[in-house]
């Protein structure tokens, strides 16, 4: 049984403040994480979960002082680099700290070998990550750069990271915790479940639509075009994911 979870950015730095951490909130998302890797797989203290987390304010803070984005690449090298070792200074933080709690995590840059082609499909070799996931380790991967044919560096998030991963390895779950209870209808309320865009464009793609729920209406069509089913959650929820329970907004696009 494998999961894929993504720590949101905002769930585990503080967006306000270049390069700060949340440290609350990451170590509690991490002593969720080190309960089920313990108590997973075939109680050998070695679950089958590989981790992915977002860029928060040590990704995005970068990428916004330089002007890249997901279709705005760059051909410069050193702000390709910048943002990436950016990245890697949050990546360094939740791995290490996953060491500290009993979890042998192994870091993944993206950079080194994912790329898209001039239509944007992304190619993320994954062989390793299975390896590493047969060998009792954790993979935690994250949202980093990416080569993109014609266009330069532009930035992989790390939900297409999951959704790339989701697909080939192939998970049987996958989990994206971020800031906000559930995918929420138009009164604020938690939906339970999605099984078509229809369901939910009224409350998602409003006129009066906010960064974040855009951003919500992205992440929903693409998780409904995963194989597998996707839960969306926020931080509180992350033990009951973990233990195998569906909490938030069930996306089952695959099911
Ligand atoms: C962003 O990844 C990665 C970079 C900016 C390099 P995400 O887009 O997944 O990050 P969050 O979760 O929204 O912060």
């Amino acid at each position: 049984m494998t999961t894929v979870l993504k720590l949101g950015g905002s769930v585990i730095t503080n967006k306000d403040s270049p390069e700060t951490l949340d440290e609350t909130a990451l170590d509690s998302a991490l002593d969720a994480v080190a309960d089920a890797w313990q108590e997973g797989g075939d109680g050998d203290g070695r679950g089958d979960l590989a981790i992915v987390h977002g860029g928060g304010s040590f990704g995005h803070h970068h990428a916004a002082e330089r002007g890249v984005t997901a279709t705005e690449g760059t051909r410069n090298a050193r702000d390709a680099v910048a943002i990436h070792d950016a990245m890697s200074r949050l990546n360094r933080e939740v791995v290490g700290r996953l060491h500290d709690r009993g979890v042998d995590a192994l870091p993944v840059g993206a950079l080194s070998v994912a790329s898209r082609d001039a239509d944007g499909a992304l190619d993320l070799p994954t062989r390793g990550v299975e390896r590493m996931l047969a060998e009792g380790f954790c993979p935690v991967l994250h949202g980093d750069g990416a080569v993109q044919s014609g266009v330069g560096v532009t930035i992989l998030s790390g939900d297409d990271v999951v959704v790339a991963l989701a697909r080939s390895l192939p998970a049987d779950r996958v989990g994206l915790c971020s800031t906000v209870p559930g995918v929420l209808d138009g009164d604020g309320a938690v939906v339970d479940r999605i099984d078509r865009l229809s369901d939910v464009e009224g409350a998602l793609g409003g006129s009066d639509a906010t960064d974040v729920t855009g951003g919500m209406a992205g992440k929903v069509r693409t998780l409904l075009a995963l194989p597998v089913p996707a839960h969306v959650f926020g931080p509180d929820e992350l033990d009951a994911f973990l233990d195998g329970d569906s909490p938030g907004t069930l996306v089952a696009g695959g099911e």
